[in-house]
C-alpha cells in the first residue's frame, strides 16, 4: 500500500503511526441487509472483522486501539439484537486463550453494572490475564458512552468534595482525565468510522478533541486490512496542530 505526496511515496514502512486508533465498527446492519441476512449476521461478520484488524493493527505498531463495541444508547435496539451482541462479547471473552498468544492487552471501558453477571466475571478474568502485556492495548467500549464517563468522572469528584478531600476551585482537567475509564490512556489521535456515517456517536468525546478522523463509505465487515492501511496512511499526510499554528 503506498500514497503519493509531493514526489515523495510514503508508505507504512515510513508512515508516522498512530499511537491511539479508535475504531466506530458501523454498517453491520446494512451490510446483513444487502444479502438478505438478520442483522445479527452482520455483527458476526463484524466480530470477525474486529479481530482480523486487531491483529494488524499490532502489526503495523499501533499501541492502543479502541473498539465502539456498544454504547448506553445501543439498549434500544430490540431484544434479539441486543442478546446477539452480548453472546458476541461472550464468545470472544470464551475463545480468549486463543487471542492472548497475540501478547495484547485487553482493558473494557464503559458502565459494566449493566452487564450480565457472568460477562462482568469474562471481562475481569481476561483483563487480570493480559495484564502484563504491552506490544499493543485493546479497548472494547461496552455499555459506553462518552458523556456518560464525563458525568461519572465528576461524580468521582464530587465525592471527594463531599468528603472535604478536594476543594472545587482545585479541580483541574488533568483530574477529570484521570478519572474516566481511560485514565493512563493516551488520548485518541485517529478515529476511523467506515460505512458512510460522519459524526462521532458519543465516542470517547474528551479522548478525540484532537484526533483526526477517517470516513469510508466501506461497511464495518468489509473494512479490511488494505483499507485500514489507506487510513494509517491518510493520517500520516495530516498537519496536527493542537491549536497551534
Ligand atoms: C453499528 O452498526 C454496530 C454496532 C452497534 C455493534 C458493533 C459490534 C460488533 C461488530 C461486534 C464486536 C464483537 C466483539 C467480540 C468485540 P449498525 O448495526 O448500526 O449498522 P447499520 O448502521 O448498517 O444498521
Amino acid at each position: 500500500m503506498a500514497l503519493f505526496n509531493r514526489g515523495s511515496k510514503i508508505t507504512l514502512e515510513n508512515a508516522k503511526i498512530p499511537v491511539h486508533v479508535g475504531v466506530i465498527m458501523d454498517g453491520n446492519g446494512r451490510w446483513a441487509k444487502k444479502r438478505g441476512l438478520p442483522r445479527k449476521v452482520g455483527h458476526r461478520q463484524g466480530a470477525q472483522n474486529f479481530r482480523a484488524i486487531t491483529r494488524h493493527a499490532k502489526e503495523v505498531g499501533v499501541k492502543y486501539i479502541t473498539f465502539y463495541a456498544f454504547s448506553t444508547e445501543n439498549w434500544k435496539r430490540p431484544k434479539d439484537e441486543v442478546d446477539a451482541l452480548m453472546n458476541l462479547f461472550e464468545k470472544y471473552l470464551d475463545e480468549l486463550d486463543d487471542f492472548l498468544k497475540e501478547h495484547v492487552r485487553i482493558r473494557f471501558i464503559g458502565d459494566r453494572s449493566k452487564l450480565s453477571e457472568s460477562l462482568q466475571q469474562k471481562m475481569l478474568d481476561s483483563e487480570r490475564k493480559s495484564k502484563d502485556y504491552d506490544i499493543m492495548t485493546l479497548l472494547l467500549a461496552i455499555n459506553y458512552g462518552g458523556r456518560d464517563e464525563i458525568c461519572h468522572s465528576c461524580k468521582t469528584l464530587a465525592q471527594q468534595v463531599k468528603e472535604g478531600k478536594l476543594e472545587p476551585e482545585d479541580i483541574t482537567m488533568d483530574m477529570i482525565e484521570q478519572n474516566l475509564y481511560t485514565g493512563d490512556v493516551p488520548p485518541v489521535d485517529l478515529v476511523i468510522r467506515p460505512s458512510g456515517e460522519q459524526r462521532l456517536s458519543n465516542f470517547m468525546i474528551w479522548q478525540c478533541a484532537y484526533a483526526e478522523f477517517y470516513y469510508s463509505d466501506i461497511l464495518w465487515p468489509d473494512f479490511n486490512n488494505d483499507e485500514f492501511d489507506k487510513a494509517i496512511l491518510a493520517y500520516s499526510e495530516r498537519n496536527r496542530r493542537f491549536g497551534g499554528v
